[in-house]
């Protein structure tokens, strides 16, 4: 990854700060955003400390205006941007809503945060895209889109419509050798003992049905795994779903 720029959204904390490390360790210079600046400043220092080359941009990805200002200052501190990294995603993940009761301002939260969002960077990043030779983006999508999932219809709809995006931009894209791709994760994070901790029992069968046993870790099964995606070796591969989940959900 020398040599390459990284923007990696949602990287204050869970599997954001552990891809964004990823990267970082892997020689590649990375722009940490987030909409908690403090998150990740503190993501950043940490880097820093460890002889990476790192900024971190306060940055709701909600905010068309705010994500265009934080590609132009990744640009211009970096100088390109190789790599798309929209792992931010907000909205109540833990709480289960049945479909009958969701709200309008509910929906809304996920869909802002998360398919609008992964438009806003991909578009404020495609000029740069267009001039590099190893143009990726990875978004990011859920077995509960996948698959459903009981009370989970906002997140399942925001994860599905993330799907089309990076089908779609595979598609229009491709020609400038933008490749997009979907990663479906399952690895521990904040994000993710709220989810348990919602429903310890729901949690436990969910773990009990992954083939390889074990939940995953956000810097070794997550970040590693999508240094992989990124690098030349898989350059062939685009508007492709990857489930990086230890086998729990296999697609037809
Ligand atoms: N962990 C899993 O097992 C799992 C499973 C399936 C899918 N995923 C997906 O993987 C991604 C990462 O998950 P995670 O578990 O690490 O999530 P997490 O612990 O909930 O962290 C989400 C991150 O996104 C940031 N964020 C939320 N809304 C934002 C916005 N509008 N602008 C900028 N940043 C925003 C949050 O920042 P603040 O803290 O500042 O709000 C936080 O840093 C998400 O897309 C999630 O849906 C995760």
């Amino acid at each position: 990854m020398s040599g390459r720029v990284a923007i990696v959204t949602g990287a204050g904390q869970g599997l954001g700060r552990a891809i964004a490390a990823a990267f970082a360790d892997e020689g590649a210079r990375v722009a940490l955003l987030g909409r908690t600046k403090s998150k990740v400043d503190d993501a950043a220092a940490e880097l820093t400390a460890r002889g990476r080359d790192v900024i971190s941009i306060g940055c709701d990805v909600a905010d068309r205006a705010a994500v265009d200002r934080a590609v132009a200052e990744t640009r211009e501190k970096f100088g390109g941007i190789d790599i798309v990294i929209n792992n931010a995603q907000g909205g109540a993940v833990g709480s289960s809503t049945p479909t009958t009761d969701l709200t309008d301002e509910e929906a809304l939260e996920f869909f802002r945060t998360g398919p609008l969002g992964t438009l806003h960077l991909m578009q404020a990043a495609f000029p740069a895209l267009c001039e590099s030779e190893h143009a990726v983006v990875v978004n990011f999508g859920s077995a509960i889109g996948v698959r459903g999932a009981p009370r989970m219809a906002a997140y399942a709809m925001a994860k599905e419509a993330i799907n089309g995006l990076t089908k779609s931009t595979a598609i229009e894209w491709g020609r400038h050798g933008i490749r997009v791709n979907l990663v479906c994760p399952a690895a521990w994070s904040p994000g993710a003992e709220t989810y348990r901790d919602e429903d310890p029992e729901r949690f436990e069968r969910i773990l009990r049905g992954i083939p390889l046993r074990r939940f995953g870790d956000p810097y070794h099964d997550i970040g590693r795994a999508i240094v992989a995606l990124v690098s030349d070796d898989l350059s062939y591969l685009t508007g492709a779903t990857l489930m990086l989940d230890g086998g729990q959900v296999m697609l037809r």
